[in-house]
């Protein structure tokens, strides 16, 4: 019998990454391509991952950047074409983490803000999902994974578009899992809580980071690396009867919010 840990392996798999160019995302096609899978970055300035796409390859990994804004619907496809024809096989998985942040009271915020946040965050991952899930329900199997936010599973001041973006997110991961489950494609989600990245500057600019840090029962921030055990268990047949999951990974924030 394989030892357990082979299981985690993406030798063989692709992954597509949306939103690639910093943070999470440009941990995580990191981390994808470490554990051995051919990886998509996507990016609205595709030339900003060529540096990334160099250096995975010179590590012996496979890689490509390709064009991607998730707000345009009329390009999602011929981006998934155009991952699928540079990495020469079809995906198996989708990190669906393109996304922004509005921090503002209910009352003040703006049209054009929420609807960056839903067209973003919602519509875009919707609309990503979607296209992962007609490719991989036709060969059978793949694993999408929505990037939520612990703001969907519970309320935070200041995060009425964010916050309920992120919980139609994890309501499109239930339904989805529903839908898709009998054609092989596994859907899940993940719920960070504050990770360092450049989203977290909008706290620190309105110097509301103190107070988020006395909430989390593990007193740190956490890092992008914090999200690969659950990116690399739900990725891989580790996780093959996982579905509709929703996994915090938020130093216990959420038990501790109010
Ligand atoms: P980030 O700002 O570094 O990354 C977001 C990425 O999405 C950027 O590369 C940005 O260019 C890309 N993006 C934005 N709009 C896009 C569009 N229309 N098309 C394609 N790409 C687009 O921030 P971070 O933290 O890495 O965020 C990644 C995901 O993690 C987001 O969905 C965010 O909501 C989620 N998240 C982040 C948390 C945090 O504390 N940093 C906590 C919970 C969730």
């Amino acid at each position: 019998m394989n030892h357990p840990m082979s299981r985690f392996d993406l030798s063989g798999k692709a992954a597509f990454i949306s939103g690639a160019s910093s943070g999470i995302g440009l941990h995580t096609a990191r981390t994808l391509a470490q554990a051995g899978a051919a990886v998509a970055l996507g990016a609205r300035r595709a030339d900003r991952l060529d540096a990334v796409v160099a250096e995975l390859r010179a590590q012996g990994h496979t890689a490509c950047a390709v064009p991607l804004d998730v707000t345009d619907p009329a390009r999602i496809a011929p981006a998934w074409q155009e991952a699928e024809s540079q990495l020469g096989q079809p995906i198996d998985i989708l990190f669906n983490n393109a996304g922004v942040i509005y921090v503002e009271r209910f009352i003040s915020q703006s049209h054009d803000e929420v609807s960056r946040i839903f067209d973003t965050n919602l519509k875009g991952a919707f609309l990503m999902a979607q296209e992962a899930a007609r490719r991989m329900a036709a060969h059978g199997s793949g694993s999408i994974i929505n990037i939520a936010s612990s703001s969907g599973l519970r309320a935070g001041g200041q995060m009425s578009s964010y916050g309920a973006s992120k919980a139609g997110l994890i309501h499109l991961t239930h339904i989805m899992a529903l839908e898709l489950a009998s054609k092989g494609v596994r859907v899940n989600a993940l719920a960070p809580g504050n990770i360092l990245t450049d989203m977290q500057a909008e706290f620190a600019e309105r110097g509301i980071e103190e107070g988020i840090l006395k909430r989390i029962p593990m007193r740190r921030f956490g890092e992008p690396s914090d999200l690969d055990g659950a990116t690399l268990l739900l990725a891989s047949e580790a996780g093959r009867y996982m579905t509709g999951a929703v996994i915090p990974i938020d130093g216990g924030q959420i038990l501790s919010w109010m």
